[in-house]
């Protein structure tokens, strides 16, 4: 089977660009409105976001590299360890603020916002799940969501959450699929206007 060929690790510092480069190539029909014009400093933005992540908000990565690494052909970011909120909202505000100036910096800091996800000590929180195009449809994402909840297990959490745009139909399937269960859902007419997304469902497994 193709997936056995692929091996799962935890990320590294040095992999930052490569995961911010495949979460924007991933979420492109996300990025573009907002971002507009100023869609080259995504990546740029997005790696910083990541390392922030890393460093404040108590996220570790798992990435499977591809047949040439250092080439990386999926991530995942799992939320495990607390998270420190506010020193976290406040440098992913300075980078936006940096690269955008104000205006677009509140524009896309408003859009970016969602969804809304209150923290729970009993659960791992799963996002930013990518895998490159060429490399869909080959059990990538069950291999990476299985990985995902060993990590979440061994960290002592009982459940893990998701959010999922309601019009991400692979995505539901995925999910649906690997054992995930709808609890919630967000609304939102921003969202919904701007970036075609008008429902956000939260999704949970127990471990
Ligand atoms: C959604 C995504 C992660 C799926 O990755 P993947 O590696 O192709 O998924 P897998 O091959 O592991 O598929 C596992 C199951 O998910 C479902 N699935 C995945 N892609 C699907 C699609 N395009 N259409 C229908 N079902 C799909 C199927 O049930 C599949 O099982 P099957 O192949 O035995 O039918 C991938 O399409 C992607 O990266 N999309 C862009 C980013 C994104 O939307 N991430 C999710 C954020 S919430």
């Amino acid at each position: 089977m193709q997936e056995n060929t692929f091996v799962v690790r935890p990320a590294e510092q040095r992999d930052e660009p490569s995961i911010a480069d495949l979460v924007v190539e991933g979420f492109l029909d996300k990025f573009r409105p907002v971002f507009g014009k100023r869609m080259e400093r995504s990546t740029k933005i997005m790696e910083r976001w990541v390392r922030l992540e890393h460093s404040l908000g108590g996220v570790d990565s798992l990435v499977i590299e591809g047949v040439s690494p250092p080439e990386l052909v999926a991530s995942v970011g799992v939320r495990t360890g607390s998270s420190d909120d506010e020193a976290l909202a406040h440098a992913i505000w300075e980078t936006l603020r940096q690269n955008l100036g104000f205006f677009y910096a509140s524009w896309a800091a408003s859009l970016l916002s969602y969804p809304r996800y209150a923290a729970s000590s009993s659960e791992a929180y799963i996002e930013r799940l990518v895998i490159a195009g060429e490399y869909r449809r080959q059990g990538l994402a069950r291999t990476m969501l299985d990985a995902a909840e060993t990590l979440a297990r061994e960290s002592g959490k009982r459940t893990v959450g998701l959010h999922v745009s309601g019009s991400n139909l692979p995505a539901l399937k995925l999910y649906e699929a690997c054992g995930y269960e709808e609890v919630s859902r967000q609304r939102s007419l921003l969202t919904g206007y701007f970036l075609g997304i008008k429902e956000w469902l939260y999704l949970q497994k127990e471990l």
